[in-house]
């Protein structure tokens, strides 16, 4: 088994392309398409955003201290690359990709409409880490889209088709390999 050794960098993939949406103090909605993402502790519930300070989304995020964390689909592939190539210094994201923004619970910033699941988030500390810096912040409120469902109010996210990003690639999911501990359950 013969390996390449790669200088360091980031290779922990694949990953969610999240579209991150954000307000301005003037209630001027944009989103921001980020990789760089994480679920950080159960109790409290907690998640990281890793954002870097050129970005027009950066200040607002600093100022306002407020998120929603939108979970992208196969639907939403073109939104969430078009959100992470175009600033919102030069176009309006939701206009142009024809996205809803929804009113949040908690927070300013709006929710996507068009994601099944928005987590509203405020942020607790930054930690300037060095081209990115990171918001640690608490998830206030989480809402899933009612679409996925089941009458036994059990949530399928998968009915939803989220995607993955995978080394510069965007990917769909599908395929069920497995549940979560069906490498212990006694066979029947
Ligand atoms: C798939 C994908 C993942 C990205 N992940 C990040 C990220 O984690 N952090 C970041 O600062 N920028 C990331 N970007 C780049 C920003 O989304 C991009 O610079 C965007 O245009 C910034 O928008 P804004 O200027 O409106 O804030 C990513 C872009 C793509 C396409």
């Amino acid at each position: 088994m013969a390996k390449q050794l790669w200088k360091p960098g980031n290779m922990v993939y694949p990953l969610p392309a999240v579209m991150v949406s954000v307000a301005d103090t003037e209630g001027r909605p944009n989103i921001i398409t980020l990789a760089w993402v994480g679920t950080v502790c159960t109790n409290p519930p907690m998640v990281s955003i890793s954002v870097r300070p050129e970005r027009y989304s950066y200040p607002i995020l600093k100022e306002t201290g407020e998120f929603v964390i939108n979970l992208t689909t196969k639907n939403l592939t073109f939104a969430t690359d078009y959100c992470g190539v175009k600033s919102g210094r030069d176009v309006d994201k939701f206009k142009e990709m024809q996205l809803t923004a929804l009113p949040a619970e908690h927070i300013k910033a709006p929710l996507i409409a068009e994601s099944p699941v928005n987590i509203e988030c405020r942020v607790r500390q930054v930690l300037e880490l060095g081209s990115h810096h990171m918001f640690l912040a608490d998830v206030l409120a989480v809402h899933v889209d009612e679409e996925y469902m089941d009458a036994g109010g059990k949530f399928h996210l998968e009915q939803a088709e989220p995607i993955v990003y995978s080394h510069g690639a965007y990917l769909a999911t599908g395929e069920l390999l497995g549940t979560f501990g069906y490498s212990i359950k006694k066979k029947k």
